[in-house]
């Protein structure tokens, strides 16, 4: 039997080359060696979100479809909404319950996101128990492996300590403890050489018509040294040059090489990635025209929702018959 792989996206908007370059990818091949369970952690996005969720449920259907564009499987993975398996709120009950809440005021991108995350009041004690939440995602599961980038370890950690401290506290090994298994993207900057980030507005959302892709590769910042063409670039701490490394690694060596040595221009460079860039997202724009409807998005979530419970509502059953409670399933 393969293990096991669960992750999850937050619906809070489009996806963009960020996400295809930091998990998509991954998720991707992923699939040849694990039994994976993707998520749309609509619970999650609503965590930050409750003010205005009006979006949610489109962004929800929308990353669905560049998932499918993108390569993920749904007869191979299960593709689900968090908010469609009830399981998910049931054990994050539970988890919360043997949770120290030293354990989850600790946790660095609480307090981090408290601190820089403007405009929205996220002092809530839903927000707190966030990461036990994701616990619970993962356990409900038995997933051996969470593919995350950095920024998650934390979460993980948490989570395999919730693990330890149930079998200790319920004495059985009922879960495995989830490792992660770390994205090893390069850092990809935004377009104009910042962090990446939405609130920036230097991301390029995967599924943007052709003629946005190209203008908005054209305004790339590239080496900032290189005045006239004939002065030498460096393509080492050229934002354009590290795009082509990512998105065209058989090509990047000649043009890094070309860039170097004078004979190929910044505005050439840009063109030609846009060219890159343009055939890379055409599969998520095809999506939109002529890929599955809403209706069927819906229709194959709700058929993952139904995968996802068969496996969930047996663990919940086994967790409430360890802690004295009736595990018995409803009729
Ligand atoms: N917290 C994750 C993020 O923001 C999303 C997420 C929710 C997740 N539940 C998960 C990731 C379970 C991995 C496993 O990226």
């Amino acid at each position: 039997m393969k293990p096991r792989v669960l992750s999850g996206m937050r619906p809070t908007g489009q996806l963009h080359l960020g996400h295809l370059v930091g998990a998509l990818a991954n998720w991707k091949q992923l699939q040849e060696q694990y039994e994976c369970f993707f998520m749309v952690a609509d619970y999650h996005a609503l965590m930050s979100e409750y003010e205005h969720p009006e979006r949610i449920r489109e962004w929800t259907a929308d990353n669905v479809a560049d998932w499918l564009a993108g390569g993920i499987d749904p007869a191979r993975s299960v593709v689900f909404r968090q908010s469609d398996v009830p399981e998910h709120a049931e054990l994050f009950t539970m988890l919360s319950i043997v949770t120290p809440l030293g354990w989850v005021q600790r946790v660095p991108t609480y307090k981090e996101q408290l601190r820089e995350i403007e405009g929205r009041d996220l002092a809530t004690y839903g927000f707190l128990g966030y990461p036990v939440l994701q616990a619970a995602d993962i356990l409900l599961y038995k997933a051996h492996a969470v593919p995350v980038g950095e920024d998650q370890l934390p979460h993980l950690e948490l989570a395999r300590e919730i693990v330890r401290r149930l079998h200790a506290l319920l004495k059985t090994e009922m879960f495995p403890e989830p490792k992660a298994l770390l994205t090893e993207a390069p850092k990809l900057l935004g377009t104009d050489g910042r962090k990446m980030s939405k609130s920036y507005g230097n991301t390029m959302s995967l599924a943007a018509p052709e003629a946005e892709i190209r203008a908005v590769t054209q305004k790339m910042f590239t080496d900032p040294t290189r005045i006239k063409m004939t002065d030498p670039g460096h393509p080492a701490t050229c934002n354009v040059c590290g795009y082509w490394k990512m998105f065209a690694p058989q090509r990047a060596a000649r043009i890094w090489e070309e860039c170097a040595t004078s004979k190929r221009g910044c505005a050439q460079n840009k063109r030609e990635l846009g060219d890159v860039l343009v055939e890379l997202t055409e599969p998520f724009r095809r999506a939109r025209s002529s890929g599955p409807s809403r209706q069927e998005i819906d229709r194959l979530l709700q058929q993952g929702a139904a995968k996802a419970r068969a496996i969930a509502s047996q663990t919940i059953s086994e967790v409430k018959r360890a802690f004295g409670l009736s595990g018995d399933r409803a009729k």
